[in-house]
């Protein structure tokens, strides 16, 4: 089983979004996927498993550390393929616990100034815990005539130092985003070929790219 960790210290980078659209599309390509909600303030997750009437991915809360632990430690006894875990923004004993358990992180970032200033911390979070990690830009505007954003090109700019940790795509923002989730649906059920599951299914190929790599002996 795969563990993939969505955190960024910065609230409202795209976190549950992210996680539920990676989720629900690794689910539909009948992947096993459970996605742990470990944001107990908000519980996006489970409130758009709420509205669904499909039982995958299997969502979950975890409160804490040691439910988050439980848990993870019952996916792998079910053998599942994926266990992805949404966390809250800010520096919680869930969100390191969640790191620690991770096979790789996935960091997402909109690409506004404090966005781009929250990301180091973010970053060196990860770095500390020698993990594999992806910065993922979201919710950027749509690129045009094949050129990215002005604010996603500062972001590549000041982010240099991440050479290839910063994914070289984006998710592009789009409001039928939320508009699926209200429905308890995702773009992967409602429009497979549509920009933002041609995206997710990009970071999807990403993800198993850094997932294969091998990993330096500790
Ligand atoms: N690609 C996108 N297109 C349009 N809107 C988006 C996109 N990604 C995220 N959003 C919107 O941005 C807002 C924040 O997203 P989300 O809740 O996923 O962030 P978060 O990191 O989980 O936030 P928090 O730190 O509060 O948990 C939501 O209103 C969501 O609908
Ligand atoms: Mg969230």
């Amino acid at each position: 089983m795969r563990v993939v960790t969505m955190a960024a210290r910065k609230g409202g980078a795209g976190k549950s979004t992210l996680s539920i659209l990676l989720a629900a599309l690794f689910a539909r390509a009948n992947l096993k996927t459970v996605l742990i909600d470990a944001d107990a303030g908000q519980h996006t997750a489970c409130a758009w498993s709420g509205q669904r009437e499909l039982g995958w991915p299997l969502v979950v809360a975890a409160a804490d550390p040691d439910e988050l632990a439980l848990l993870i430690g019952h996916a792998r006894e079910r053998m599942l393929d994926f266990c992805l875990i949404d966390t809250p923004a800010g520096r919680t004993t869930v969100t390191d616990a969640a790191l620690a358990a991770a096979d790789i992180v996935i960091v997402p970032t909109k690409c506004d100034v404090a966005d781009r200033w929250a990301l180091q911390a973010t970053v060196d979070d990860v770095n500390a815990l020698e993990k594999p990690y992806l910065v993922v830009p979201t919710e950027v505007p749509a690129k045009r005539l094949g050129i990215e954003a002005l604010d996603l090109r500062r972001l590549r700019r000041d982010m240099a130092d991440l050479g290839d940790a910063l994914w070289d795509e984006q998710i592009t923002d789009r409001r039928s985003i939320s508009y699926d989730l209200a429905a308890g649906r995702v773009p992967s059920e409602t429009d497979w070929s549509g920009l933002t599951n041609t995206e997710c299914r990009a970071l999807w190929r990403r993800i198993m790219d850094i997932l294969q790599r091998p990993q330096p002996l500790s």
